[in-house]
């Protein structure tokens, strides 16, 4: 099960700002033999491999007991380097580029045969981006090849945010984990479509529709995205995806209604003798104090990026205290709050309870 390499990870400390060149040149010898490294991006930690080599690429889907009907990002460390994965690059990547490389935009684009099937899942197109994280320049620059990489769980799990998360994982089935702290952004790339008539958003992520929409005048939510049902166009977007152990459900609507609902479906579930978990904003600390559940702030409401680096190890935290049940609030559709919400509905399979305000 282990990416074919040594059963002993090697774990490499990292400065997060400025890479030291003597780790980043062992991690991209590594790269360059065919294994697999773990290192951090802006967005999750991310699981490594040589784009250009079918036979390291393999390792990853093994690594994660991912479906390869799921394609991989591949990523680049500079614009120049597009046409080594992409047959044609219209004119608006140029505009895309200078407004958001490098950082947590993925653009999906025709693909150069030169990429192995297996990096896209056999579709005609590729997803590629320039990460902004100084450790995910300085090794896929170090390595000399585009880096295919997922993110470093196994399949089906929630998106790693920390180097602990990469090991509960992946210890024993890869090569090195590059351990840089916490990431920036905490939730992934927003993966956004050039193929067809309109830029469409695949997956929200780290840039947000408003910041997007600046730049394209307009751009499309795939239908996933808006309904959040089961017929998926990005292949890894099926629901049922990011999910906790537990069982989460997540109340949408007024905040103060939404808190009140919550409080009354825990009590409720305690009574059936389930054991409970809130994933909350810290203005709802107050009313979930006399209850008996886990409680998860993951900062205020309006903090959006607090509440998305948060997001992911809030999960893993509650997940952890053992609760059979998740509940958690949602933050709106502005900014990252789309990409939260679409984490939150993915991690509750769909389960949403819409609480209706009286007046
Ligand atoms: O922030 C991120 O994007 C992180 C870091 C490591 O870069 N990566 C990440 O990769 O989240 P992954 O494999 O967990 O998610 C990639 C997403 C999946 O939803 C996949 O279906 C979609 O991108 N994707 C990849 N290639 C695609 C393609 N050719 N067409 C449509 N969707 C594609
Ligand atoms: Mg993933």
């Amino acid at each position: 099960m282990n990416d074919g390499s040594d059963l002993n990870t090697i774990c490499l400390r990292v400065d997060p700002r400025q890479p030291e060149p003597g780790v980043i040149r062992r991690a991209a010898a590594v790269i360059r033999a065919g294994r697999l490294v773990a290192f951090p991006t802006e967005t999750v930690y991310g699981l490594g491999a040589n784009a250009l080599d079918a036979r390291a690429v393999t390792r990853i889907f093994r690594a994660k007991e991912r479906p390869s009907s799921d394609p991989l990002i591949v990523h680049l460390s500079a614009v120049e380097d597009l046409e080594r994965v992409v047959s044609e690059v219209p004119e608006i990547v140029e505009r895309l580029a200078l407004a958001f490389w490098p950082g947590p935009l993925t653009l999906v684009l025709p693909k150069h045969p030169r990429v192995p099937d297996l990096v896209t899942a056999g579709k005609p197109t590729v997803a590629v981006r320039i990460p902004s994280h100084p450790v995910a320049q300085a090794l896929i620059a170090e390595s000399g090849v585009p880096i295919a990489a997922p993110s470093a769980n196994r399949f089906g799990q929630i998106s790693p945010t920390r180097p602990s998360h990469v090991l509960a994982d992946l210890e024993g089935r890869i090569a090195m984990i590059l351990d840089g702290g916490p990431t920036f952004v905490g939730v992934e790339s927003t993966v956004l479509s050039l193929i067809g008539e309109r830029p469409t958003i695949l997956r929200p992520g780290g840039v947000s529709r408003e910041s997007l929409t600046e730049v394209l005048g307009e751009v499309a939510l795939s239908s996933t995205v808006v309904r959040g049902d089961e017929a998926a166009v990005s292949p890894g977007t099926h629901l049922k995806h990011y999910a906790p152990d537990a069982e989460v459900t997540v109340y949408r609507g007024d905040p103060s209604e939404v808190q009140q609902a919550m409080r009354v479906a825990s009590r409720r579930l305690i009574q059936q003798g389930a054991r409970v978990g809130v994933l909350i904003a810290d203005e709802d600390l107050q009313a979930f104090q006399d209850l008996p559940v886990a409680v998860q702030s993951v900062g205020p409401s309006d903090d959006l990026e607090t509440v998305a680096q948060r997001l992911y190890v809030s999960l893993r935290a509650l997940d952890r205290a053992g609760v059979s049940h998740i509940l958690a609030r949602e933050f709106g559709t502005r900014g990252l709050g789309l990409a939260v919400r679409d984490r939150l509905m993915r991690a509750a399979s769909g389960r949403v309870v819409d609480v209706q305000s009286d007046s």
